[in-house]
Protein backbone atom coordinates (compact mmCIF):
# COMPACT_ATOMS: atom_id res chain seq x y z
CA UNK A 1 0.00 0.00 0.00
CA UNK A 2 1.45 3.41 -0.89
CA UNK A 3 1.77 6.23 2.07
CA UNK A 4 -0.86 8.17 0.06
CA UNK A 5 -3.50 5.79 0.85
CA UNK A 6 -5.84 6.05 3.54
CA UNK A 7 -8.11 2.27 2.33
CA UNK A 8 -6.46 -0.31 0.77
CA UNK A 9 -9.34 -2.92 -0.71
CA UNK A 10 -7.17 -6.14 -1.74
CA UNK A 11 -9.06 -9.29 -3.30
CA UNK A 12 -12.48 -7.96 -2.32
CA UNK A 13 -15.68 -10.83 -2.84
CA UNK A 14 -18.99 -10.34 -1.76
CA UNK A 15 -21.91 -12.09 -2.19
CA UNK A 16 -25.84 -12.36 -1.34
CA UNK A 17 -26.70 -15.69 -0.77
CA UNK A 18 -25.19 -17.38 -4.35
CA UNK A 19 -25.76 -13.65 -5.96
CA UNK A 20 -22.29 -12.26 -6.36
CA UNK A 21 -21.65 -8.48 -6.58
CA UNK A 22 -18.01 -8.01 -6.23
CA UNK A 23 -15.09 -11.03 -7.25
CA UNK A 24 -11.51 -10.08 -6.32
CA UNK A 25 -11.38 -6.02 -6.56
CA UNK A 26 -8.61 -4.24 -5.12
CA UNK A 27 -7.97 -0.51 -5.59
CA UNK A 28 -6.38 2.06 -2.90
CA UNK A 29 -8.34 5.34 -1.90
CA UNK A 30 -5.85 8.31 -2.19
CA UNK A 31 -6.01 10.12 1.30
CA UNK A 32 -7.24 13.70 1.58
CA UNK A 33 -9.00 13.79 -1.68
CA UNK A 34 -12.79 12.80 -3.22
CA UNK A 35 -12.66 10.01 -4.64
CA UNK A 36 -16.02 9.28 -6.88
CA UNK A 37 -17.57 5.40 -7.23
CA UNK A 38 -19.61 5.21 -10.28
CA UNK A 39 -21.68 3.00 -12.56
CA UNK A 40 -25.07 2.09 -13.25
CA UNK A 41 -28.04 0.79 -11.29
CA UNK A 42 -27.89 -2.21 -8.95
CA UNK A 43 -23.73 -2.60 -9.62
CA UNK A 44 -22.91 -2.45 -6.09
CA UNK A 45 -22.21 1.40 -5.90
CA UNK A 46 -24.48 1.32 -2.31
CA UNK A 47 -22.91 -2.01 -1.47
CA UNK A 48 -19.32 -0.61 -1.79
CA UNK A 49 -19.80 1.89 0.77
CA UNK A 50 -21.76 -0.53 2.99
CA UNK A 51 -18.94 -2.84 2.98
CA UNK A 52 -15.95 -0.20 3.31
CA UNK A 53 -17.72 1.06 6.82
CA UNK A 54 -18.48 -2.20 8.22
CA UNK A 55 -22.53 -3.17 7.48
CA UNK A 56 -22.03 -5.30 5.16
CA UNK A 57 -19.49 -8.55 5.39
CA UNK A 58 -17.53 -9.68 2.75
CA UNK A 59 -16.81 -13.45 1.76
CA UNK A 60 -13.37 -12.92 1.67
CA UNK A 61 -10.25 -10.25 1.09
CA UNK A 62 -9.08 -7.52 2.81
CA UNK A 63 -9.71 -3.54 3.69
CA UNK A 64 -6.76 -1.40 5.04
CA UNK A 65 -7.11 1.35 6.82
CA UNK A 66 -3.31 1.92 7.66
CA UNK A 67 -2.48 -1.24 9.29
CA UNK A 68 -5.39 -2.01 10.47
CA UNK A 69 -7.68 -4.84 8.46
CA UNK A 70 -11.53 -3.85 8.95
CA UNK A 71 -12.10 -7.40 8.49
CA UNK A 72 -10.15 -8.73 11.18
CA UNK A 73 -10.63 -5.92 13.41
CA UNK A 74 -12.81 -6.68 16.79
CA UNK A 75 -13.87 -5.04 20.31
CA UNK A 76 -11.80 -1.84 20.74
CA UNK A 77 -10.21 -2.16 17.75
CA UNK A 78 -13.04 -1.89 15.78
CA UNK A 79 -14.84 0.76 17.33
CA UNK A 80 -11.94 3.08 16.68
CA UNK A 81 -12.24 1.99 13.16
CA UNK A 82 -15.59 2.78 12.77
CA UNK A 83 -15.33 5.92 14.34
CA UNK A 84 -13.04 7.35 11.72
CA UNK A 85 -16.26 7.50 9.44
CA UNK A 86 -18.97 9.74 8.74
CA UNK A 87 -21.66 8.63 6.65
CA UNK A 88 -24.53 10.84 4.59
CA UNK A 89 -26.87 8.59 3.91
CA UNK A 90 -29.52 9.25 0.59
CA UNK A 91 -32.15 10.52 2.86
CA UNK A 92 -30.10 12.69 5.14
CA UNK A 93 -30.78 10.16 7.88
CA UNK A 94 -32.10 13.08 10.04
CA UNK A 95 -34.21 11.94 13.56
CA UNK A 96 -37.63 14.08 12.12
CA UNK A 97 -39.20 14.45 15.92
CA UNK A 98 -35.61 16.15 17.00
CA UNK A 99 -33.96 19.82 15.81
CA UNK A 100 -31.16 19.68 13.98
CA UNK A 101 -29.07 20.99 16.91
CA UNK A 102 -30.42 17.42 18.81
CA UNK A 103 -29.18 15.42 15.58
CA UNK A 104 -26.23 16.93 15.27
CA UNK A 105 -25.85 16.26 19.40
CA UNK A 106 -26.42 12.73 18.78
CA UNK A 107 -23.49 11.26 18.21
CA UNK A 108 -21.09 13.46 20.00
CA UNK A 109 -23.29 12.85 22.93
CA UNK A 110 -23.49 9.12 22.61
CA UNK A 111 -19.37 8.83 21.25
CA UNK A 112 -17.77 11.34 23.64
CA UNK A 113 -18.32 12.89 27.23
CA UNK A 114 -17.97 16.54 26.01
CA UNK A 115 -19.53 18.75 28.68
CA UNK A 116 -22.70 19.88 27.71
CA UNK A 117 -21.35 23.95 27.35
CA UNK A 118 -19.30 22.85 25.01
CA UNK A 119 -21.64 20.73 22.92
CA UNK A 120 -23.39 24.13 22.25
CA UNK A 121 -20.51 25.27 20.70
CA UNK A 122 -20.07 22.51 18.92
CA UNK A 123 -23.27 22.04 17.58
CA UNK A 124 -23.33 25.78 16.33
CA UNK A 125 -19.71 25.08 14.12
CA UNK A 126 -20.90 22.22 12.65
CA UNK A 127 -23.87 23.42 11.63
CA UNK A 128 -22.09 26.83 10.48
CA UNK A 129 -19.62 25.06 8.30
CA UNK A 130 -22.84 23.66 6.37
CA UNK A 131 -24.55 27.62 5.76
CA UNK A 132 -27.06 26.68 8.83
CA UNK A 133 -26.11 28.47 11.36
CA UNK A 134 -29.06 30.25 13.09
CA UNK A 135 -30.84 26.70 12.54
CA UNK A 136 -30.37 25.10 15.22
CA UNK A 137 -33.64 24.83 16.65
CA UNK A 138 -35.27 23.84 13.48
CA UNK A 139 -37.17 20.35 12.55
CA UNK A 140 -36.57 18.57 9.81
CA UNK A 141 -39.77 19.21 8.03
CA UNK A 142 -39.06 22.89 8.01
CA UNK A 143 -36.56 22.93 6.27
CA UNK A 144 -35.81 22.26 2.50
CA UNK A 145 -34.54 18.96 0.59
CA UNK A 146 -31.25 20.82 0.36
CA UNK A 147 -30.69 21.41 3.89
CA UNK A 148 -31.84 18.58 4.78
CA UNK A 149 -29.04 17.04 3.40
CA UNK A 150 -26.54 19.78 4.96
CA UNK A 151 -28.02 19.05 8.29
CA UNK A 152 -26.92 15.27 7.65
CA UNK A 153 -23.51 16.23 6.12
CA UNK A 154 -23.08 18.44 9.93
CA UNK A 155 -23.96 15.33 11.62
CA UNK A 156 -21.89 12.97 9.97
CA UNK A 157 -18.93 15.85 10.55
CA UNK A 158 -20.17 16.01 13.70
CA UNK A 159 -16.98 13.58 15.47
CA UNK A 160 -14.63 14.74 13.24
CA UNK A 161 -14.23 11.81 10.99
CA UNK A 162 -11.36 11.40 8.71
CA UNK A 163 -13.42 9.62 5.88
CA UNK A 164 -16.61 11.04 4.76
CA UNK A 165 -18.68 8.77 3.00
CA UNK A 166 -21.89 10.12 0.51
CA UNK A 167 -24.28 7.83 -0.92
CA UNK A 168 -26.04 9.95 -4.14
CA UNK A 169 -26.28 13.08 -2.33
CA UNK A 170 -27.69 14.88 -4.66
CA UNK A 171 -30.34 12.69 -5.06
CA UNK A 172 -33.81 14.09 -4.96
CA UNK A 173 -32.67 17.91 -4.88
CA UNK A 174 -32.94 20.19 -7.88
CA UNK A 175 -30.13 21.49 -9.73
CA UNK A 176 -29.74 24.11 -7.87
CA UNK A 177 -28.99 22.44 -4.33
CA UNK A 178 -27.54 19.97 -6.06
CA UNK A 179 -25.05 22.10 -7.11
CA UNK A 180 -24.38 23.95 -4.27
CA UNK A 181 -24.28 20.77 -2.00
CA UNK A 182 -21.24 19.88 -4.45
CA UNK A 183 -19.89 23.17 -4.16
CA UNK A 184 -20.09 22.40 -0.31
CA UNK A 185 -18.45 19.13 -0.47
CA UNK A 186 -15.37 20.31 -2.55
CA UNK A 187 -14.43 23.56 0.06
CA UNK A 188 -14.91 21.01 3.33
CA UNK A 189 -12.77 18.84 1.30
CA UNK A 190 -10.04 21.83 0.44
CA UNK A 191 -10.43 23.50 4.10
CA UNK A 192 -10.27 20.45 6.52
CA UNK A 193 -8.55 17.57 4.13
CA UNK A 194 -11.29 15.27 5.11
CA UNK A 195 -11.12 11.84 2.62
CA UNK A 196 -14.43 11.37 0.63
CA UNK A 197 -15.76 9.08 -0.71
CA UNK A 198 -19.14 10.10 -2.94
CA UNK A 199 -21.13 7.49 -4.92
CA UNK A 200 -22.72 9.51 -7.89
CA UNK A 201 -23.90 9.00 -11.44
CA UNK A 202 -24.64 12.95 -11.60
CA UNK A 203 -21.89 14.04 -14.80
CA UNK A 204 -22.16 17.32 -13.02
CA UNK A 205 -21.86 16.20 -9.78
CA UNK A 206 -18.67 14.38 -11.07
CA UNK A 207 -16.96 16.68 -13.57
CA UNK A 208 -16.96 19.41 -10.33
CA UNK A 209 -15.82 17.14 -7.29
CA UNK A 210 -13.98 14.48 -8.43
CA UNK A 211 -10.34 14.19 -8.04
CA UNK A 212 -10.04 9.96 -9.11
CA UNK A 213 -12.84 8.31 -10.10
CA UNK A 214 -14.20 4.40 -10.01
CA UNK A 215 -16.17 2.66 -12.11
CA UNK A 216 -18.01 -0.08 -11.46
CA UNK A 217 -20.20 -2.83 -13.49
CA UNK A 218 -22.69 -5.29 -12.54
CA UNK A 219 -21.73 -7.77 -15.66
CA UNK A 220 -17.67 -7.18 -14.51
CA UNK A 221 -18.07 -7.76 -10.84
CA UNK A 222 -15.78 -4.83 -9.95
CA UNK A 223 -13.98 -2.16 -11.55
CA UNK A 224 -14.04 -1.16 -15.08
CA UNK A 225 -11.93 1.91 -15.31
CA UNK A 226 -10.11 4.06 -12.29
CA UNK A 227 -7.90 7.20 -12.49
CA UNK A 228 -8.29 10.82 -13.00
CA UNK A 229 -11.46 11.87 -14.75
CA UNK A 230 -9.32 12.95 -17.98
CA UNK A 231 -8.06 9.54 -17.46
CA UNK A 232 -11.23 7.73 -17.34
CA UNK A 233 -13.13 9.79 -19.95
CA UNK A 234 -10.15 8.98 -22.42
CA UNK A 235 -10.80 4.68 -21.99
CA UNK A 236 -11.81 3.13 -25.10
CA UNK A 237 -14.11 0.35 -23.01
CA UNK A 238 -17.38 0.70 -24.27
CA UNK A 239 -19.29 0.54 -21.39
CA UNK A 240 -17.34 3.40 -19.91
CA UNK A 241 -17.74 5.35 -23.45
CA UNK A 242 -21.62 4.67 -22.96
CA UNK A 243 -21.58 5.82 -19.32
CA UNK A 244 -19.97 9.27 -20.32
CA UNK A 245 -21.76 9.80 -24.14
CA UNK A 246 -25.07 9.32 -22.15
CA UNK A 247 -26.07 13.23 -21.84
CA UNK A 248 -23.63 14.28 -24.59
CA UNK A 249 -25.30 11.71 -26.95
N1 LIG B 1 -28.78 -6.73 1.63
C1 LIG B 1 -28.89 -7.27 0.41
N2 LIG B 1 -29.33 -8.54 0.24
C2 LIG B 1 -29.43 -9.07 -1.00
N3 LIG B 1 -29.11 -8.44 -2.13
C3 LIG B 1 -28.68 -7.16 -2.03
C4 LIG B 1 -28.55 -6.51 -0.76
N4 LIG B 1 -28.11 -5.24 -0.97
C5 LIG B 1 -27.95 -5.12 -2.31
N5 LIG B 1 -28.30 -6.25 -2.95
C6 LIG B 1 -28.20 -6.50 -4.40
O1 LIG B 1 -26.89 -6.19 -4.80
C7 LIG B 1 -26.87 -5.55 -6.06
C8 LIG B 1 -26.16 -4.22 -5.95
O2 LIG B 1 -26.97 -3.34 -5.18
P1 LIG B 1 -26.55 -1.86 -4.77
O3 LIG B 1 -25.24 -1.92 -4.08
O4 LIG B 1 -27.67 -1.26 -4.04
O5 LIG B 1 -26.35 -1.18 -6.22
P2 LIG B 1 -26.24 0.37 -6.62
O6 LIG B 1 -26.09 1.16 -5.37
O7 LIG B 1 -25.05 0.44 -7.53
O8 LIG B 1 -27.49 0.69 -7.36
C9 LIG B 1 -28.31 -5.44 -6.52
O9 LIG B 1 -28.58 -6.54 -7.36
C10 LIG B 1 -29.08 -5.56 -5.21
O10 LIG B 1 -30.36 -6.12 -5.43
MG1 LIG C 1 -27.22 2.68 -4.49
Amino acid sequence: MSDSAIISVRNLTVRFGTHTIFENVSFDVPRGKIFVILGGSGCGKSTMLRTLTGLVKPATGSIHYGSENLLTAYGNERLRLLKKFGILFQSGGLFASMTLAENVALPLKTSTSMPLERLSDVIAMKLGSVGLSGFEGHLPSEISGGMKKRAGLARAMALDPAILFFDEPSAGLDPVSSASLDKLIRELNSALGTTMIVVTHELDSIALIADYVMMLDKGERGIIAEGTLHDVKRSTDRRVRDFFDRVAG
